[in-house]
C-alpha cells in the first residue's frame, strides 16, 4: 500500500469525521473505505439517545458500499477521538472487526490515522481465528 494512498484515505476519514453525530459520547470517528475498483466510501458514527441503535463509522462505510453492490475491499482508514481531538489511534471495535471479517480476506488493511504516522495493520493481525460458518475458523 503506497504512502499517497494511505495519506489520501486518512484525509478522507478526517473529512468524514466532521459529519459525526455523537452528542452522547463526544467521541467522533471517521472512516474511508477503499474498494478494489478504486471507489472510496465514507462513514461516521451516528449515535442515539437509546444508545443501542448507535452505529460506528466503519459500519456506515461498509454498509453503504455493500448497498452499492461493492464486494471487493482493499483498505479502511479510521480516525477518531474525544472532543474532536487528534493525536491518538482509534482501532476498530470488535463488532466492526466482525463485519470486516464477513466481507474481507485476511490481507485487508486497517489504517489507523491520527497519530504521528499512520499505523497499517492486516485484518488477520487484529482478528486472528475468525469465525467461519463452514469450517469453524477462517
Ligand atoms: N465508534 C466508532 O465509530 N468506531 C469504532 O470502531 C469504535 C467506536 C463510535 C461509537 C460511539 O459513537 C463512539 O465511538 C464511542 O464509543
Amino acid at each position: 500500500m503506497d504512502k499517497n494512498t494511505i495519506q489520501l484515505l486518512v484525509e478522507k476519514a478526517e473529512q468524514a469525521r466532521g459529519h459525526s453525530y455523537s452528542p452522547y459520547s463526544n467521541f467522533s470517528v471517521g472512516a474511508a473505505l477503499l474498494c478494489a475498483d478504486g471507489s472510496i466510501y465514507l462513514g461516521t458514527n451516528i449515535e442515539n439517545a437509546s444508545f443501542t441503535p448507535t452505529v460506528c463509522a466503519e459500519r456506515v462505510a461498509f454498509f453503504s458500499a455493500i448497498f452499492d453492490g461493492k464486494r471487493d475491499f482493499v483498505a479502511i482508514a479510521i480516525v477518531g477521538g474525544k472532543n474532536n481531538e487528534g493525536g491518538n489511534y482509534c482501532p476498530p471495535c470488535g463488532v466492526c472487526r466482525q463485519v470486516m471479517s464477513e466481507f474481507c480476506t485476511g490481507d485487508f488493511k486497517i489504517i489507523l490515522g491520527g497519530g504521528a504516522e499512520p499505523m497499517v495493520l492486516a485484518l488477520d493481525e487484529v482478528m486472528p481465528l475468525r469465525f467461519d460458518l463452514e469450517k469453524g475458523t477462517k
